[in-house]
């Protein structure tokens, strides 16, 4: 019953495991697609922050059309796709993985190592960190993953080539924008509607890379200055509004919504995921509850510093063996209110007949509203 729960709320992840994609994600580049055509005449791509690697899986699949295209006209090249994470990724046919921080010079120098003497086509990158919950440091972070991936893509772009990034859509986008329309004339602000609107999520679209007369690409650029600056006085050409782009029409499922699970009347049956992550960060999580469970005494849980939601969010994804019983813990835990003065702990509303779904629910529940900015540092 449990293992239905996600698959109820989530008809992404339920379609991204019937269809074989690695992740939900796959849905997101493939609507920014339809709309914005970011596949056309691409044979050589690079998917930055890349891992489980259903981005991947698109590009290879895409790409292998494009060739198969190519081939009868007589005019092909063969794919090349370079994906790279700080994860390991299980091997994909046809793609060259890298294992890596996109930040650090050295995995640039490598990725760029990869295109001696060619350059990409397209340079993808779903790049997100793993959430703190101290949201004005989620989204500088994010920002320096997307700052990173096109300094990347100033090395290797083709001019012409298109960029497409996760951007979050908060209060100094517009300094992020305007950096990008330095490179690319085209700069497009994407939702998919695979991406949940509780989310600030969103995907940049920027086309036709023609950097400035005389750039000359370097690791070492600053594009993001630490001194303060006010957006707002920004005028005239300084300051960029860049076109708001919905992907995927409405006879797409609603990426916020429930749907029964014999959708649109097609009978339902239960998948597993595609492919579970080899090593993942919420490991260490779940050895945390299950040392809570055996009654170690070492472990002292606490919601804010022993765990992260997004860690929580993977385990329910990509459940183990030892994962029901620890859910269950973790629920109970979720159930007890403290005294937010004096940090006591005054009703534990545990029921010990919860059942699994419940179980799964509160954990979820709990992530949702920390993704929506509902954060309750109290429960
Ligand atoms: C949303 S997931 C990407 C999902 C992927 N596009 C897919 O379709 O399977 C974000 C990824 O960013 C990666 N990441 C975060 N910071 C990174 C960094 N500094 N360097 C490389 N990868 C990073 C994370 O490890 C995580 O796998």
């Amino acid at each position: 019953m449990g293992k239905t729960s996600k698959d109820k709320r989530d008809i992404y992840y339920r379609k991204a495991k019937e269809e074989g994609w690695r992740a939900r994600s796959a849905f997101k580049l493939l609507q920014i697609d339809t709309e914005c055509h970011i596949f056309d005449g691409v044979s050589k791509a690079v998917d930055l922050c890349a891992a489980p690697g259903s981005w991947s899986q698109v590009l290879a699949r895409k790409l292998n059309e494009n060739y198969k295209k190519a081939l009868e006209k007589g005019d092909a090249s063969p794919p090349k796709i370079v994906a790279v994470d700080l994860q390991a990724m299980a091997p994909l046919e046809g793609v060259i993985q890298l294992q890596g921080d996109i930040t650090n010079t050295n995995t640039a120098q490598q990725i760029i190592a990869h295109f001696d003497n060619t350059q990409a086509d397209l340079v993808v990158c779903d790049g997100a960190p793993d959430v703190t919950g101290l949201h004005d440091m989620d989204i500088f972070i994010q920002s320096q993953l997307l700052l990173a991936a096109l300094n990347i893509t100033t090395h290797i772009l083709r001019p012409g080539g298109t960029f497409v990034a996760k951007i979050f859509r908060a209060k100094d986008v517009s300094f992020l924008y305007a950096q990008l329309r330095i490179f690319f004339p085209y700069v497009y602000c994407t939702k998919p509607s695979s991406s949940r609107n509780s989310s600030i999520e969103a995907f940049v679209v920027c086309k036709d890379y023609s950097p400035p007369k005389g750039y000359k690409p370097h690791m070492l650029n600053p594009l993001l200055t630490h001194e303060p600056c006010n957006f707002e006085e920004l005028t005239g050409v300084n300051r960029i509004i860049v076109p708001f782009v919905v992907c995927g029409d409405l006879s797409q499922p609603d990426s916020d919504m429930c749907y029964p699970l014999n959708y649109r009347g097609k009978e339902y049956k239960y998948h597993e995921p595609v492919q579970t992550p080899i090593a993942p960060p919420y490991a260490e999580a779940l050895s945390l509850l299950e040392n809570r469970r055996a009654g170690s005494s070492a472990f002292v849980f606490d919601h804010d510093t022993d765990f992260n939601e997004a860690d929580i969010s993977r385990a329910i994804e990509n459940k183990s063996a030892t994962w029901t019983a620890s859910v269950k813990e973790y629920a109970f835990i979720s159930a007890v209110e403290t005294d937010s003065e004096t940090n006591t702990i005054v009703k534990t509303a545990q029921d010990e007949n919860k059942e699994e779904e419940t179980a799964i629910d509160a954990l979820q529940n709990l992530y949702i509203s920390k993704e929506a900015g509902n954060i309750d540092n109290t429960k």
